[in-house]
């Protein structure tokens, strides 16, 4: 890996370390809410394995895991479209991009991710475009998130969903969207315990 990505990440690593102890007091809208270590390297492996060349993220925050994947997409010269709302984290993100040298290949949407889903959705160029998504905003609107991406999904494609299992008051929304997953015969799914509890979906149909 490139010393420059590995230094972004470590620096990123430890920042969320203080901020999940709690030992500095960070407004909510200013925290990280990265993925794990160890789920960025689940994301890197399967973009890697899968050769993955059109990616998108809901929920850039300061970029950790828009990093980790573009480690790997870099091997198909792929790109990644990131979705998130918060200006000052997009600041954040951005720099952090540079510095890491990844910026070329990340393209951010701002603004509400429902919005930004209907638009894209409606564009015949994504459809059944991206081979990897990463789904990891508010949980709230997940099934109409998830409804809208399907269709953007190539066959084979891998949605990873993150917070399946924490923090637990996501729990009973992130079973019930489980479920949904489970229900539809298009797809296989699983939960993993992989970080804060990883869902990872194929698309079969
Ligand atoms: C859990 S964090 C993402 C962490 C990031 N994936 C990582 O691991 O580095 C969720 C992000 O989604 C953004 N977000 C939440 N709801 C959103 C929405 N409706 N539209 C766009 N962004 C949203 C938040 O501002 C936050 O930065």
């Amino acid at each position: 890996m490139k010393e420059s990505i590995v230094k972004v990440l470590e620096e990123l690593e430890a920042q969320s370390s203080l901020e999940k102890s709690r030992k500095v007091n960070i407004p909510p809208e200013d925290r990280m809410l990265t993925i794990t270590k160890e789920t960025g390297e689940l994301l890197n492996m399967i973009l890697r394995l899968k050769k993955a060349k059109n990616m998108l993220e809901v929920g850039t925050s300061v970029g950790y895991s828009t990093i980790w994947c573009a480690e790997a997409i870099a091997e198909q010269s792929g790109n990644i479209i990131s979705i998130e709302q918060n200006p000052s984290k997009i600041r954040r993100a951005k720099a952090n991009f540079q510095k890491a040298e990844v910026n070329d290949s990340i393209f951010i949407k701002t603004g509400n991710a429902m919005n930004i889903l209907k638009e894209l959705s409606r564009q015949e160029k994504y459809k059944n475009f991206f081979d990897f998504v990463l789904i990891d905003a508010d949980k709230e609107s997940i099934i109409e998130y998830f409804d809208l991406i399907l269709p953007m999904v190539s066959l084979q494609g891998v949605i990873v969903t993150d917070n399946m299992l924490y923090p637990e008051k996501y729990r009973e929304e992130m079973k019930k969207f489980s479920n949904y997953l489970k229900a539809n015969p298009d797809l296989i799914t699983i939960t993993s315990e992989i970080g804060n509890g990883e869902e990872i979906t194929i698309k079969l149909k």
